[in-house]
């Protein structure tokens, strides 16, 4: 497993401390990265002692009892709770996932929680996803067709066909792989990344889609797609247990195919 690395602005001192009254019994002390930009100061760990007899059992039921009880300057992303948006990625006790299914209990010792790894930070445990979207947005994540669609009926998929598209389609777009892949580390720049690559896969083997030599065109590139050296960290941390190298392999494979 590839370990947290941390955020790109980072010197990260010691804060402050939020200590509970209570001791010993269920309280579980929580340390989390804080840096505002508008404060001129460098980023630091916070601590936070809360009571778990009184707290939701997720990484993230723990957050909003911080936010709500604790401390309300702390910002972080989150909507469904689910484990379906993506919004609440981060990384915790060194690893990229989701705090609304990552287990309080699952977690020894204080819980460590930072943004995630190597992209630009907004505030607290908000990255900066701009970029990750541009590159998104890149990959056409949308059916492209030359031949009219049929007038009575939708473009229909055979069952088989439709099963090509399992393990591509549950992606959420949530970045903890793209973020825990070195190769995307120092070049995301150019390089697309896992999360990205995967999203590229599954419009490749849509069979309702006839863009299918363009899209493989665009992706021939030693930057774009030949950066993953295949450390497989991508598909270790993904939470939803996706496996992205194998989309990227499978992408390489599609190209040398078609020679
Ligand atoms: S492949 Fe997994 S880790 Fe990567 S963006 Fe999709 S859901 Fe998140
Ligand atoms: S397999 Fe490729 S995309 Fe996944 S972590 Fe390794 S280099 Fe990155
Ligand atoms: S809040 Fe939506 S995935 Fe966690």
């Amino acid at each position: 497993m590839v370990e947290f690395t941390l955020p790109k602005n980072s010197v990260v001192q010691p804060g402050k401390e939020h200590l509970s009254e209570k001791q010993g019994g269920n309280i579980k002390r929580v340390e989390i990265y804080r840096w505002d930009p508008d404060s001129g100061e460098n980023p630091r760990m916070d601590v936070y002692e809360i009571d778990l007899d009184t707290c939701g059992p997720m990484t993230l039921d723990a957050i909003i009892k911080i936010k709500n009880e604790i401390d309300s300057t702390l910002a972080f992303r989150r909507s469904c709770r689910e484990g379906v948006c993506g919004s609440c990625a981060m990384n915790i006790n060194g690893k990229n996932t989701l705090a609304c299914t990552k287990a309080i209990e699952d977690l020894d010792g204080p819980i460590r929680i930072y943004p995630l790894p190597h992209m630009e930070v907004i505030k607290d445990l908000v990255p900066d996803m701009t970029h990750f979207y541009a590159q998104y947005a890149s990959i056409k994540p949308w059916i492209e067709t030359q031949t009219p669609a049929p007038a009575d009926r939708e473009r229909l998929q055979s069952v088989e066909d439709r099963s090509k598209l399992d393990g591509l389609y549950e992606c959420i777009l949530c970045a903890c792989c793209s973020t825990s892949c070195p190769s995307y580390w120092w070049n995301s720049d150019r390089y697309l990344g896992p999360a990205i690559l995967l999203q590229a896969y599954r419009w490749i083997v849509d069979s309702r889609d006839e863009n299918t030599g363009e899209r493989l065109d665009d992706l021939e590139d030693p930057f774009k797609l030949y950066r993953c050296h295949t450390i497989m960290a991508c598909t270790d941390t993904c939470p939803k247990g996706l496996n992205p190298a194998k989309a990227i392999a499978e992408i390489k494979k599609h190209l040398v195919e078609r020679q």
